[in-house]
């Protein structure tokens, strides 16, 4: 299937996950921050639709990773360099803008399956386990007063993760927000002051 959004055309596959409110969200906060040739690693790229997005629309550098190869792979034929890898691991150097719509469905032991879609979509028991590993690294990889932009949801517990940004030494900002039936999304643009 093609996806065609703000001058893009995106190619899925069915082991990614297909982009959906939260991926436009997103994509549309990003486009919002983005002022010229910013540094921009996009983690958990999916199928690349939003450095696709940032690509065509900005003059800005963008790099993806993502755990699923196929991700990677797909994201590559749309258009963007990216590579596999597990959140921030095989990273090198430091960016301006790190942008990241995470896994963040709380998920138990009984409903997991054992496909990619899953990895996608699960964010631990408590919706937060992908999230928290990231934080906690993800400020080595930023510039001085570099930022996150991050999709959160309320199934995830936004204070709790607004709490966790504040004490790694983060300034918080709320940005695009937008209700789908029992969910609330909300992009947070987290920035290193410390
Ligand atoms: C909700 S999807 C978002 C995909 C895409 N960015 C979008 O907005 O449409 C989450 C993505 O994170 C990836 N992911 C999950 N765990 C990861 C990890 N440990 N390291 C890198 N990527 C991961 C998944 O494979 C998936 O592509």
């Amino acid at each position: 299937m093609n996806i065609h959004y703000k001058n893009t055309i995106i190619k899925t596959n069915h082991h990614v996950y297909e982009p959906a409110e939260d991926s436009f969200l997103l994509a549309e906060a990003a486009l919002d921050q983005i002022k010229g040739s910013e540094r921009i690693l996009e983690v958990g790229c999916g199928s690349g639709i939003i450095s696709a997005v940032i690509k065509n629309n900005t003059g800005a550098r963008v790099t993806g990773i993502d755990i699923n190869p196929y991700a990677a792979a797909c994201t590559r034929d749309n258009g963007v360099e990216a590579i596999r890898g597990d959140l921030l691991n095989c990273i090198r150097g430091k960016f301006d803008i790190i942008i990241f719509n995470p896994p963040y469905l709380p998920t138990d032991e009984s409903e997991r399956t054992k496909d990619w879609i899953n990895i996608a979509l699960d964010g631990g028991s408590d919706g937060r386990q992908i999230i928290n590993r990231f934080l906690e690294d993800a400020g080595s990889y930023l510039v001085d007063n570099g930022r996150i932009l991050m999709l959160l949801s309320s199934f995830t517990g936004i204070e709790k993760v607004k709490s966790k940004m504040k004490s790694l030494g983060y300034e918080i900002e709320e940005k695009n927000t937008e209700r789908i039936s029992f969910e609330q999304l909300l992009v947070i643009a987290a920035t290193k002051i410390r």
